[in-house]
Order: structure tokens, then sequence, then C-alpha cells
């Protein structure tokens, strides 16, 4: 048994209401890599055997660990590409990129740094997309598996309108159903599968990932397979799809009419979805990754966070990598928070912590497992130094309650803040006065 005291947070959702815990002096028993109670420290310290070594976390705050639900590793390299709108990023910075992932090596190595960047930002979960080469699917999950962390991911699929190098032509049905069977549910490990966009896809390859999606389907003891994709993150995107595909009613109507949606099916952007598309979300289950970070800097639009609840829409957020410009989970919630200012929406706080933690783990059907602290949950934390830097050390002494010191780490927070890093109760991270240390 581990015993840890520190201040305590997380988010809570009851009856569809988003609602938080919080100890300002609490405890938490971690055994076997789950939490095994969780409260207040002088209610719980009676029922611990007298001498049980406790870790003691001052001037901080524990919370869950960061959920990321839509970015890519191999777009490590090309985060801040500078001045072009998504199309042009793409074919001028992302898949040159993409393309040297035909190495497996090559895939190891950014894969490493991808990992070490994540942690040190907090994220304990997040859903990648790979490259359409098997060996990024397996350096992806690999490495994963070392960290000991609980993440989704698969190959990419694109059979047009991309460099030869990058096209699944006769392969991306056979080389997706080998990934799956290696890693779905192996381990803290979920498949997703992955077709890029509409736009790189014929109609035939959307029919063989709903075939693949409908073999791997939800049971009583089994998760299916996850499936991600985007959707109306720009509109010149919008005006290919609708070129490509004039039989459809929209964009959304794209993935719906090929058996892509659903209650594991998860779409990044939805920047310009219109009310009839949120609609048709709803009635199927579908999830949004909400990117802020990715659609300033590539200048697609600014999200409606309205329409979430309007239509009832699972929702999270995300990075983007590399696409967004920040792997920090405190500057995304900074920008979801701006954007939906300039739409006359005030985002708290608790929304925003909602979004990051316990919203991600529900849009990735993994909120059983991550996402909050409460009994039974795996024991993948984080720890806050609330001195980390002069600035927030004397913001936060100002602050009057939880509310307030929480946006202000969402407004000035970064790596900077994360002091250490666990997952099923081990640390797998230790930032010692600079010295970074993976555990
Ligand atoms: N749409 C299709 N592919 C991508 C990608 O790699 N990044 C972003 N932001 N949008 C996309
Ligand atoms: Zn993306």
């Amino acid at each position: 048994m581990k015993l840890y005291r520190s201040a305590i947070f997380y988010c809570t959702k009851k009856s569809g209401v988003v609602d938080h815990s919080y100890f300002e002096d609490g405890l938490m028993l971690v055994d076997n890599g789950r939490v095994v109670d969780i409260g207040d420290y002088s209610r719980l310290i009676e029922s611990v055997d007298v001498g049980a070594p406790i870790t003691q976390f001052k001037d901080s705050i524990l919370m869950p660990g960061f959920v990321d639900s839509h970015l890519h590793y191999p777009q490590y390299n090309v985060i801040a590409s500078y001045g072009q709108n998504l199309l042009e990023w793409l074919n001028t910075f992302t898949f040159p990129e993409e393309e040297r992932f035909s190495n497996g090596e090559y895939a190891y190595e950014v894969g490493n740094l991808f990992f070490d960047e994540l942690i040190r930002n907090g994220t304990t979960t997040a859903m990648a997309f790979c490259t359409t080469h098997k060996l990024s699917v397996d350096a992806f999950f690999s490495i994963s598996k070392e960290r000991k962390m609980r993440m989704a991911g698969g190959k990419v699929l694109m059979d047009r309108n991309a460099p030869v190098g990058l096209l699944d032509i006769d392969s991306a049905y056979k080389d997706s159903k080998e990934m799956i069977e290696k890693w779905h549910n192996n381990g803290r490990l979920s498949y997703a599968i992955t077709p890029r966009f509409a736009p790189t896809s014929t109609t035939n390859q959307l029919d063989e990932a709903a075939k693949l999606l409908a073999e791997y389907p939800n049971s009583s003891n089994c998760k299916g397979v996850m499936m991600q994709s985007h959707l109306n993150e720009s509109s010149e995107e919008i005006g290919w799809v609708k070129k490509l595909y004039p039989d459809y009613r929209n964009y959304f109507d794209v993935y719906d009419s090929h058996k892509l949606t659903g209650t594991n099916s998860v779409f990044a952007h939805c920047v310009h979805n219109t009310d009839d598309e949120y609609m048709r979300m709803s009635d199927t289950g579908s999830s949004v990754s909400i990117c802020p970070n990715s659609n300033l800097f590539l200048g697609s639009g600014l999200f409606r966070f309205d329409k979430l609840h309007k239509y009832n829409i699972k929702a999270s957020l995300s990075s983007d990598i590399g696409g967004g410009d920040s792997f920090s989970m405190f500057n995304v919630m900074n920008q979801a928070y701006k954007v939906a200012k300039l739409n006359g929406y005030d985002m708290s706080p608790f929304e925003a912590f909602y979004l990051t933690t316990l919203g991600g783990a529900k849009v990735l059907n993994m909120d059983d497992c991550i996402g909050s602290l409460e009994k039974n949950k795996e024991a993948d934390f984080i720890v806050l130094d609330l001195k980390a830097t002069p600035l927030i050390s004397n913001r936060i002494d100002r602050v009057k309650n939880l509310e307030q010191l929480l946006f202000c780490l969402m407004t000035l927070g970064d790596d900077r803040l994360v002091s250490e890093v666990y997952t099923m109760g081990e640390c797998i991270y230790k930032k010692n006065g600079g010295t970074e240390d993976y555990g």
C-alpha cells in the first residue's frame, strides 16, 4: 500500500452534471496500481496501519494525469512550421515528414522524444495518429508499453491525394487488422481505426474501415476498437470534400453513411459543423475532440463551445500536435478559454479541467479506468508544484478559492508546473530542480 498526502483535486460527472472533489489536506491510498481510498487526511489516516510510510507533497496539488484525445506523434518535428493553411501545411511540411516513418528506427527515435514531451507535460493518456506504416504503429505501442501508459492509436489509412510513399491502396485492411490483433486490449492499449480524413480515402477504403470497426465491437467483457478522424476543420477542406463527395448531405454524412460514426468514434476539430451535423453527431453518440491551439495556429476558425451543451455532445480538449503548438494541456485550456470568449462563452476552470481529464477519458471510453481519482480507478496522477515559478507562486498566494487557483494554473501553467508523474501508482517522471529523470 502506498499513501500520498497532498491537496487533491479531480473532476466528476453525476447525472450529466460536471462537479469535482477537492481535499485541501487529502490522502490517497494506492494498492496494486489502483486507488483504494481517497479523502480528507484526518478521516482516512485512522483506517491506515500505523507506521505505513506517507509521501507528502507540500505546496502542491495532486490531480489525475491529463488525457489528450487527439494528436499526431509523427508530427513531433512538424510543430512550429510557419505560415500555411491546413491543406498547404499538410503537403509542405507534414506529408514529407510522415514519409520518414517507413524507417522503424526513426519511428522509435521520434516516438521516444514524443513520449518524453507528453510525460513532462503531465499527459498520461492520449489517442494518437501514427502514419500509414505498420512500423510507426509498432513503435508507438511498444513505447506506450515500456512507459506503462494507457494509450490509444492507429495506423493512418490513406489511399488517395497524398504522396505515393504514404498510400496503402491494397494493404489498408490487412495491415490494420494485423495491428488490431497485435495491440488492441494488449495491457493498457487500445487500437483506433484511423482514416485520416474523407479527402484521402476512397469510398472503398471507408467501407473497409467500417468493416474493421464492425468486426471489433464493444461487448460485455471487452471494449471494441475506437475510430478517429478529422471533420470540418477548415473552409478549404470542406469545399474539397463537397467536390469529392457531391452526393452526401454534408461532411459528417460522408462518415455516417459509411458506418463510421457511433460511441467509439472521435472527430477532431468540428469547427464549422452545421446544426444538422451536430444533431446527427448527438444521435449517433459520436464525440468531438476540440483543438483550439491548432485552429488558431492554422487559422482554421473558432470552435463553438455553446453547441456542445445545446446538442449534448461528448467532448474533450486536445493538443493536435503538430498543427497544435503546445504539448501542455494548461496551454490548451488557456487557448480554449480565449476561443470560447470570442464567441461570448465563459468557460469555467472546472469545465476546462473536466475537458482535459474525465471528459477526455469519456471520449476514449476509458472513464471506468482513468480521468479521475475515484476508488478503484487506475492511479495515473500528476503532482503540480504551486511554487514552480515566481509569477505563479505570487499569483497563487492571492487566490481566494479553488476556482481562482485552477484558473491561474490554466492561464499561467506549462510543463514547469509538473513536478512528478505516476502511472498505475508508479513514478515515471520526476523533475528534480532542473534535472529531469524519466524513471
Ligand atoms: N486533417 C487531415 N490530416 C490532418 C493533420 O495531420 N492535422 C490536422 N490538423 N488536420 C488534418
Ligand atoms: Zn489532427
